[in-house]
């Protein structure tokens, strides 16, 4: 008998999607794309993408679908895998039931041989962003093993032929690769108990022309596995689907009889350029993810002590860097590592939340009044997922950590990881971080994790699940304290931890030329106002080079803004130049962390540049990485501009000194001149941008 196929839309502000039902078969996505009008025909729509039978093809062609299972000639991953007394369970789920809401639709599919049902959600919300997860009930009275349920199965359209992934170490986060989709498709999963410095959770699909791109993500702080399944079967159909789920050897674990369970959020989004594509990604952020986001103040310059001072504290140097951080407008003070316990170094004491006696006799709050009479507030760093060998907490409680019994505890940077899964554990974390929180002033934690999990025992679900736990409590507890995801630099930045946290650390490397990259492929994401971006010294301790202060102050202006250096040790011009900046940082903030971020393209690989546009105004930043091949660079040419208003143009000071010598009427672009958006965009402006390290601020205010 003819199964009979459902039509159903679901439609976003600009997107809609369609999905084919078939009652006891398969659901399937028939279209994604720009918005259809409402009289478009679903059946024609469908017919016109469909193919017919091909030579060296199952009968009844596989549809993977969104629920791609082995079976019927489909050799791709499966979304769903269950097992029972370690074999692999052959699963047959069809279509039961769905339902819909204007943006969101809901299918139930039912494996009636096992008895157990799975349901995928999918939900288009702020920024016309798509978030799907996956969710599984067992009715039946048999205990299953789960060991991968996915959270996104995407039938990539056709139309995506390229894949832009990332990959990154330590303090080399994010570098991008692209590469077209072939039959060997993609693996890519992180295995340290977080999405690591790749950013390997992230990716960006685009059609071989550019015209539109898909990016896709998924929101979990623990290992992750994405695949693209291109052509399984070997039987060359072109087809793609991108699976997104927690890392798969781990799994969900058990799965009782009468239980159920759900995946994390993936979430993805169409755009017509990559401006547009984080511009949906930031306003999802903003609006659906971050903690309280419409009671935030004004993002607070930092100044962190960790490369000013290192381990080498005490409250007389803290209490100086202090009052040179205040001197230069700084407005959070933010004491890094070795403030506790017995650490003077990196190998001792991490789970010793007590105040170190040696380093302040008085306590904390001596350090911490004096910061806040300068009229700055107080930021502490913790790292409260670890513990060292060497420790009170692990002499007492050496079964805290995760360990196999009979297997030796090897350590990384000297520490093990505690195993937050234990209630006892999570339990007391909590009650020494509210301790401190309840009887200091701390407006802000720096919430570190330096090291991979292992072994794990199977326990990194779990784990990153009691993380969340564990943050969600703190946040109740002490709604006001501000959070940063740190993970010895961009470790783990995800939209899950983000649900708890106010800031993330892309990176150790503060190295204005790494630094620019690093954010610019973070901010496809993120939005500037989240990523933490620090002025740090000069010659920088990673890379070892030396930058020009006018550099660095204007590559840290883009992001929310810290300085991670002793002022002491700067020449005073240097100093005044910083100030300069944080003075124009504080300026400008308000747009920079609420306005659209549009990536501006030049044709000089070396210049990077960007600007963000708000309510009448932009501001753009240009850099040039290298020594340009021409005297005269290209004009930086703006986007996202009103074409027929007008702009006054100026370049904010501090100018680039070297660079200023070679503009033409230096009076104009320092008092301003007027020029049509059409005029920004086509022609553009003559910037001087020979040299590596020059950048300029180019500030744009409609008229009237
Ligand atoms: C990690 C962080 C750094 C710093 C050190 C302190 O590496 O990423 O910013 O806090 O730990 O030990």
């Amino acid at each position: 008998m003819a199964q009979t196929i459902e039509y159903v839309r679901v439609d976003g502000e600009t997107i809609t999607l369609v999905f084919a039902l078939v009652e006891g078969g398969v659901a399937d996505l028939v279209y994604m794309g720009g918005r259809l009008s409402r009289n478009e025909d679903m059946r024609a729509l469908a017919l016109s993408a469909a193919r017919g039978q091909h030579e060296n093809q199952p009968d009844v062609p596989p549809v993977p679908g969104l629920l791609p299972e082995s079976k019927g000639g489909w050799s791709g991953t499966p979304a769903i895998e269950l097992r029972q007394d370690g074999q692999r369970l052959n699963t047959d789920f069809r279509v039961e039931a769905w339902s819909t809401t204007a943006n969101s639709i809901e299918i139930t599919f039912a494996d009636d041989a096992l008895d157990i049902v799975v349901f995928i959600i999918w939900r288009i919300v702020n920024g016309d962003v798509i978030e799907a997860e996956c969710a599984i009930t067992n009715q039946s009275t048999q205990d299953y093993d789960l060991a991968r349920l996915a959270a996104l199965s995407l039938p990539i359209p056709r139309r995506f032929t390229e894949i832009t992934s990332f990959a990154g170490r330590w303090s080399g986060e994010m570098h991008e690769e692209r590469r077209p989709v072939t039959p060997e498709g993609l693996t890519r999963k992180s295995a340290g108990g977080k999405p690591g410095f790749g950013g390997g959770n992230w990716l960006v699909l685009h059609d071989g022309l550019d015209g539109e791109f898909l990016g896709a993500h998924l929101a979990w702080s623990g290992d992750y596995i994405t695949t693209i399944d291109c052509d399984p079967t070997g039987s060359a159909d072109g087809r793609a689907v991108l699976q997104m789920t927690t890392e798969a050897d781990a799994g969900f674990g058990f799965l009782p009889a009468a239980s159920s369970t759900e995946t994390p959020k993936a979430v993805f989004a169409l755009a017509a350029d990559r401006s547009s594509l984080a511009q949906r990604f930031h306003a999802y952020l903003r609006t659906e993810v971050l903690p309280q986001r419409t009671v935030w103040g004004p993002r607070k310059v930092h100044l962190n002590s960790w490369e000013a001072l290192g381990f080498d504290l005490s409250q007389d140097k803290l209490i100086a860097l202090a009052e040179n951080a205040a001197a230069l407008g700084i407005e959070r003070f933010v004491l890094d590592d070795g403030w506790f316990g017995e650490r003077r170094d990196d190998r001792t004491s991490l789970g010793d939340w007590v105040v170190s006696p040696d380093i302040f006799p008085n306590g904390l709050t001596p350090l911490i009044d004096h910061v806040t009479s300068l009229d700055m507030d107080f930021g502490l760093w913790v790292e409260p997922e670890m513990v060292s060998p060497d420790s009170d907490l692990y002499r007492a409680h050496p079964d805290w950590c995760l360990h196999i019994e009979s297997q030796e505890r090897r350590t990384m940077r000297g520490q093990l990881v505690l195993d937050l899964s234990k209630r006892e554990v999570s339990a007391h974390l909590f009650d020494r971080l509210d301790a401190l929180l309840s009887t200091h002033r701390i407006a802000y934690l720096k919430w570190d994790h330096n090291r991979d999990l292992f072994p794990t025992a199977g326990k990194q679900v779990w784990q990153t699940v009691a993380l969340y736990g564990l943050l969600d409590r703190l946040r109740v507890a002490h709604p006001h304290v501000e959070i940063e995801s740190c993970s010895s630099g961009g470790g783990r930045i995800d939209f899950g931890i983000m649900r708890f946290c106010h800031r993330a650390w892309p990176s150790d490397n503060n190295d204005p030329f790494e630094r620019l990259r690093i954010m610019r492929a973070w901010s496809q994401f993120l939005p500037l106002e989240v990523l933490g971006n620090h002025v740090g010294p000069s010659p920088n301790p990673i890379t070892g080079r030396h930058t020009d202060m006018d550099f660095r102050g204007k590559v840290a202006m883009f992001g929310h803004m810290g300085v991670e250096a002793d002022p002491a040790a700067m020449r005073e011009a240097e100093r005044d130049v910083l100030a300069a900046h944080i003075a124009l940082y504080k300026g400008w903030r308000g747009l920079l962390h609420s306005g659209n971020l549009l990536r501006l393209d030049h044709p000089d690989p070396g210049v990077l540049a960007q600007m963000v546009a708000g309510d009448g105004a932009a501001l753009g930043l240009v850099a040039q990485t290298q020594f340009s091949p021409e005297f005269d660079a290209a004009p930086l040419r703006f986007n996202g501009l009103d074409a027929q208003a007008r702009y006054r143009v100026t370049l904010p000071l501090p100018w680039p000194a070297r660079a200023a010598r070679y503009l033409r009427e230096k009076r104009k672009w320092r008092d301003g001149f007027t020029l049509s958006g059409q005029a920004l965009m086509t022609q553009g402006l003559a910037l001087p941008l020979t040299h590596p390290e020059t950048a300029w601020l180019i500030a744009l205010e409609t008229i009237g």
